[in-house]
């Protein structure tokens, strides 16, 4: 064990050494804390102190008797330790003479498959814990399905607990057998089977002697040599992150390589502006540098200006680095909301943070068959495959290639909270075939004719607000003014664009987008738009408002309670609703998500039609 007096030198020689990462797949069952516990300690990464402790906590809570139970090293949280499971994701770090190395611990049950995908992402191999008692089981087809999806192609199946098998070669061959069948369909490079029991320490880090029909490396050995990810797609890449413009004499570009390599004097290309330039000087912080590689962070200079920004992309002509905007992606959904067709959400794409719409969700995978039901709603967990469209091009590679140019994370707007993390299988042709025409006659000249601006009045509340009578009482007066004017109201367009529509959560995504879409072909026209449907999710009203100039957009919750709401019914439905006439009825057994910051708030149960019509023009541009 470690003396702290040792440490300092200990760290500097540990400073040099290669790293490699990865992730334990298995229940705690399998013997996945034991393995981890027991590779900490004969790593001799644990320190004195924790030995002792470790060995009273093995007898106060440890399942080994006199033992040493290992899994306690890991099981950490107290939590955890009377319920006896492992609960998120949690980074271990040791090193050998030879490496040093990350171990992402997830828990491995269905229900955790988020926090697997979130240790998979960074991971550069996968060590799948099988039960030599249980063999290959559902849980290791769904841990290997999930591995491979996030880009793993080094596998380990380390098949546990052969003291209890009486350390059989035969049951051992046939598993690794079964599972080397099995992983056909996934795209795995190297898969090593090594047989251990993590407990007594067979193969672990000594050759065990109960198996002496097994000649090949132990685990550390294995884990020590094998070579760690390295990405597929040719010739040097780098996501640009920062330009550093310190005076008007220097100017760089920051960022790690994830592709290739790069010396003094190389010629890249910048996309998306395609301009050339030659490298002059390589930095890692203000020591220069002649040459530099994968995952290392740079400064780059260039011998001439070029038109580069953050997001841009630097590469060699040889890695051509392609732009598209609409992708076909794998993603995981890693929230406990939702994901419809139709919603727009935030992603990063290595440097680039834009808007992200989903287009359709193709297929849904059962990750424990590996089979694929048809669906068109993501709910925590799922795994997917998806179409989506960007509000601009990306330079991207397909997830294949290069993970960092092919992987992205879906955010939402409102809570800035990650939702799902996506993997581009490739880009739709579609998006390079359709381009925006150009025409003369624009909103602005359509304006001036008006004498008005074109702009929107979004009215959002409950059915039965009041916000029908209050566009029709508001179009009057407006029109009474000569202004040109329109009512998007959603009794009127579910008679007719939206009639394929119902009230389901999914539906009423679309029927906003579609809503939103139609507002601003009619703002471009040059109308003074006001729409009059519940909109109930805050995440559509975002988005209607994040398709229009910031001045041209009003939000105005009409938020007259649900009690007045109620007693009005002008339609009778809430009273359908209440005898469980209407299903998914807003206000009664569907949201309605109240906005945040309206430019506007209206209770008609406070004030008169007239002063509310009032307040509305007072707010228009
Ligand atoms: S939204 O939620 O998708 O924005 P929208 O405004 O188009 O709804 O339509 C709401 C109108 O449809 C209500 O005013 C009401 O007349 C009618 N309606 C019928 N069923 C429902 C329901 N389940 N929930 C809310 N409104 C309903």
């Amino acid at each position: 064990m470690f003396k702290s007096n040792a440490i300092s030198a200990y760290l500097k020689n540990q400073a040099s050494l290669d790293l490699l990462r990865f992730i334990t797949c298995g229940s705690v069952d399998d013997g996945k804390s034991t393995l981890i516990g027991r590779m900490l300690y004969e790593s001799q990464m644990i320190f004195d102190d924790q030995v002792a402790s470790l060995k009273n906590d093995s007898k106060k809570y440890g399942t080994q008797g006199e033992d040493i139970d290992f899994a306690l090293l890991v099981d950490g949280l107290s939590a955890e330790r009377e319920q006896g499971i492992t609960i998120d994701v949690a980074y271990r770090f040791f090193s050998s003479s030879k490496r040093k190395f990350i171990v992402a611990d997830t828990p491995g049950h269905e229900q955790y498959t988020r926090n697997m995908a979130t240790g998979a992402s960074t991971a550069d191999m996968a060590i799948l814990l099988v039960d030599a008692r249980n063999g290959i089981l559902t849980q290791t087809k769904r841990h290997s399905f999930i591995v491979s999806l996030l880009g793993i192609q080094n596998i380990v199946l380390a098949i546990n607990k052969m003291d209890l098998i009486d350390y059989d070669k035969n049951i051992y061959e046939k598993l690794s057998s079964e599972y080397i069948s099995f992983s056909k369909k996934l795209n795995f490079k190297k898969i090593k089977s090594i047989p251990i029991s993590a407990l007594k320490g067979d193969n672990i880090h000594k050759k065990s002697k109960n198996m002496k029909w097994y000649s090949d490396k132990t685990l550390f050995d294995y884990l020590e040599t094998t070579k760690s990810q390295i990405t597929n797609k040719d010739g040097f890449i780098f996501p640009v992150q920062r330009v550093n413009r310190p005076d008007l004499n220097f100017r760089g570009y920051s960022g790690t390589i994830t592709g290739g390599k790069i010396k003094k004097g190389d010629e890249l290309i910048s996309l998306p502006s395609n301009q050339k330039a030659k490298v002059k000087d390589i930095l890692i912080g203000e020591k220069l540098i002649k040459s530099a590689g994968f995952k290392q962070s740079v400064t780059l200079t260039l011998n001439k200006e070029i038109d580069t920004s953050r997001g841009d992309v630097f590469c060699s002509k040889k890695s051509v680095i392609e732009m598209a905007d609409q992708f076909n992606l794998n993603v995981i959904w890693m929230s406990e909301e939702k994901c419809f067709n139709g919603r727009t959400y935030l992603a990063k794409i290595h440097n680039i943070a834009t808007s992200i719409k989903i287009m359709s969700i193709k297929k849904i995978y059962n990750v424990n068959t590996l089979e694929f039901d048809s669906g068109d709603e993501l709910k925590l967990n799922d795994v997917a495959e998806i179409s989506v469209s960007f509000n601009k091009d990306i330079p991207y590679s397909t997830f294949k290639e290069n993970k960092t140019l092919g992987s992205l994370i879906i955010i939402d707007p409102i809570s800035n909270q990650t939702i799902g993390m996506g993997m581009i299988n490739f880009a739709l042709r579609r998006s390079q075939n359709i381009q925006l025409q150009n025409l003369s006659i624009n909103k602005n000249l359509r304006e001036k004719i008006n004498g008005h601006k074109g702009q929107v009045l979004w009215m959002t509340g409950l059915s039965g607000s009041g916000k029908s009578t209050l566009a029709n009482e508001l179009e009057k007066k407006l029109y009474s003014q000569g202004k040109k004017t329109y009512i998007l109201d959603g009794d009127n367009i579910r008679y007719g664009l939206n009639k394929d529509l119902g009230f389901t959560d999914k539906d009423r995504v679309e029927n906003i987008r579609r809503v939103a879409e139609v507002a601003k072909l009619m703002c471009d026209a040059g109308l003074i738009v006001i729409t009059a449907f519940i909109s109930p999710f805050r995440l559509e009203r975002e988005m209607a408002r994040s398709l229009f100039e910031k001045s041209d957009f009003k939000e105005i919750f009409i938020s007259t309670p649900l009690k007045v709401a109620e007693k009005r019914d002008p339609k009778g439905l809430y009273k359908k609703a209440r005898q469980g006439k209407i299903p998914n009825f807003t206000g009664i057994d569907s949201v309605y998500e109240k906005p945040v910051n309206p430019d506007l708030e209206i209770d008609t149960s406070k004030i008169s039609l007239s002063e509310a019509v009032k307040k509305i023009l007072n707010i228009i541009v």
